[in-house]
């Protein structure tokens, strides 16, 4: 996952690929490599590392022809290192991909039985594999392409190389992929600002599209194999502008993944038939009986934590306590052999989750670190890791990684209610099916985003914000409350709503904005005499709620009614408009959203 180019044309095709790759290097990789063809030979030079390095093992190499593809690699399946890096090659065809194939595995055993070898621990070695198999089996690159991708499952976009063929072949399947149109000469990217130096004339590839790119020009092949038309478009983008894929703020742009981030994480984990979640991280997972589960983290992360108690708690019957790291190893935490000790961190680096894992480690626990950096300290120290998938996260403030930390841990729930079991088959089958149609609800609320947009212009002013909710929306208003704070630099606390009268309720007055998540569940009524108290001492109240008819709505000052789904997965569907609150009210003030003073992306000092 993370970065392709290809090109086809008369100019050196190693220049122009490692120019096109450093364009992508903001998004942040652990390899490179790329694969040159001189109309013979394709030569294939790959490194863990940046591109720098990789341009001095071509530069030293002479590597020269005008075709060529390449990629930055953001692990998912299997470490950072030359090994795992794209391209891969098998005999004469040659591949790079992004995304992930759910049934690599399924692949990798059909094709091993047919005496096919690998070497690497990817998932994507499958791919040149399997359109190898076809090509021996009578089709050309394009039919064997077209041929291989019917038994693909997961998303992929991938650029495709055959020796002694003139052809780059690219296909778009929920990744994207786009074609840059230039003077004689084509090139491929997963993002425009690979190629915005190059072309501003751009074919936006459609899923399921296949394209075929030769010296004369470029065919296109939707999913039924039929020749289309895809209108080119210019883009009148600056480089900084394409690198945020139009959006003006990394944030923006990562609170926009988060249906394809959510999916991305989901994806290859549901075992359909069976109605199971399956890690394949967790295959060699011992499970004895788990006496107690610990979760820690910090900030953003330790959020998700709190949420993950409510998910465990009341589905699993077992006992789950949640600490921040930076109290947990000072605190002698009472960890016993048999504990279950889960790690949440996005980078992987975090000083003081580190020290509170090697604690647990040290006290007898199991530990499991949900991340999503590849290769980082946590994922490689911790017994086992699940990956969330959200892809390189680089506005400081949190946003995508948050909410695929939930869905790992909704995940891993039902993983543990199927292997304990502790809930039916047919219940654990419906969360499931919640929790597919969850991508699809964050989309609807982003479709809602304008909205929340002109909320923020009446509230931007405002100098101290509550942030109230109940049970499982208690640490989502945590999290809504801390986005504010470190974008926008306006005081915001987050409180269990049951609080608000043992102390907060004396801030309540006129210049006090109340923001309240309150769904129709169980806490309802009680969140409503929490609003109706917060009105009668003139705070202005801002409802987030999935019901369309909240018997607060006409009493407030704002409402934003967000998509129904189950208790568990609400905070993923609430938290959005919480974090775009954030986002537009710090976009308005002006403040460096992507770089918040103070805060650094990893903290990596305790
Ligand atoms: C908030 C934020 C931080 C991080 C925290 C932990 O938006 O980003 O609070 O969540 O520093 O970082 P990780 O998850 O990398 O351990």
């Amino acid at each position: 996952m993370c970065g392709i180019v290809g090109y086809i044309g008369k100019n050196r095709a190693d220049q122009i690929v490692i120019e096109a790759l450093k364009r992508l290097e903001y998004r942040g990789y652990d390899s490179a490599g790329v694969a040159i063809g001189d109309g013979q030979r394709i030569r294939i030079i790959k490194k863990k590392g940046k591109v720098d390095d990789l341009k001095r093992l071509i530069d030293k190499d002479e590597l020269s022809g005008t075709i060529g593809i390449g990629h930055t690699r953001w692990a998912t399946h299997g470490v950072p290192s030359d090994r795992n890096a794209h391209p891969f090659r098998a005999h004469d065809i040659v591949v790079v991909h992004n995304g992930i194939i759910e049934n690599h595995l399924e692949i990798k055993e059909r094709l091993k039985k047919k005496g096919y070898r690998f070497q690497s621990d990817t998932d994507t070695e499958v791919i040149p594999n399997l359109i190898l198999y076809y090509t021996r089996e009578g089709f050309d690159l394009v039919g064997a392409v077209r041929r291989a991708v019917k038994d693909l499952k997961g998303s992929y976009a991938l650029a495709i190389l055959r020796e002694k063929e003139r052809i780059l072949v690219g296909v778009r399947h929920e990744s994207p992929l786009l074609i840059g149109v230039g003077d004689g000469e084509y090139f491929i990217a997963s993002d425009a600002p690979a190629l915005i130096s190059k072309t501003n004339r751009f074919i936006f590839l459609e899923d399921g599209d296949i394209a075929v790119l030769t010296d004369d020009g470029v065919r296109i092949l939707d999913r039924n194999g039929e020749n289309v038309e895809r209108e080119i478009r210019e883009v009148n983008w600056t480089p900084m502008m394409a690198e945020k894929g139009g959006f003006k703020h990394f944030m923006l742009k990562e609170i926009y993944e988060q249906p394809s981030s959510i999916s991305d994480t989901i994806l290859g984990r549901i075992l359909e038939e069976k109605g199971e979640i399956h890690f394949e991280e967790l295959e060699e997972m011992p499970l004895s009986r788990i006496r107690k589960f610990w979760m820690v983290a910090c900030g953003t992360s330790y959020h998700a934590c709190l949420i993950g108690k409510y998910i465990f708690e009341r589905n699993l019957k077992i006992p789950v306590e949640v600490d921040l790291a930076s109290e947990f190893r000072y605190r002698e935490p009472p960890v016993r052999k048999g504990d279950f000790l889960i790690l949440i961190s996005q980078s992987g680096e975090t000083a003081d989750t580190i020290a509170a894992m090697r604690e647990g480690k040290k006290r007898g626990a199991y530990t499991l670190s949900i991340c999503n950096v590849l290769g980082s300290t946590l994922s490689r120290e911790t017994d086992s890791t699940i990956f969330t998938r959200a892809g390189p996260e680089i506005g400081v403030a949190s946003t995508k990684a948050f909410t695929t930390q939930i869905a790992v841990l909704f995940m891993l729930m039902l993983f543990f209610a199927s292997r304990m079991k502790t809930k039916e088959k047919k219940e654990i089958k419906k969360m499931i099916s919640e929790l597919k149609k969850i991508p699809h609800k964050v989309n609807e609320v982003l479709e809602g985003g304008a909205k929340i947009e002109e909320m923020s212009k009446k509230y931007m002013y405002y100098k101290n914000f509550l942030y109230l909710g109940r049970g499982i929306n208690f640490p989502t208003v945590l999290e809504g409350a801390l986005k504010l704070k470190e974008i926008s630099y306006i005081h915001a606390e987050g409180y269990a709503a049951g609080e608000m009268k043992h102390g907060p309720i004396a801030l309540i007055d006129e210049r006090m904005p109340v923001l309240c998540l309150s769904p129709g569940d169980s806490t309802y009524s009680k969140m409503c005499s929490n609003i109706e108290e917060v009105i009668s001492r003139q705070g202005k109240v801002i409802l987030i709620t999935d019901m369309d008819s909240h018997g607060m709505a006409k009493k407030v000052e704002d409402v934003f009614v967000v998509p129904k789904t189950i208790y568990e997965l609400q905070p993923i569907v609430s938290v959005i408009p919480l974090q775009l609150f954030a986002y537009h009210i710090a976009n308005f003030l002006g403040t460096d959203v992507d770089q918040p003073r103070n805060l650094a992306k990893s903290v990596t000092v305790e």
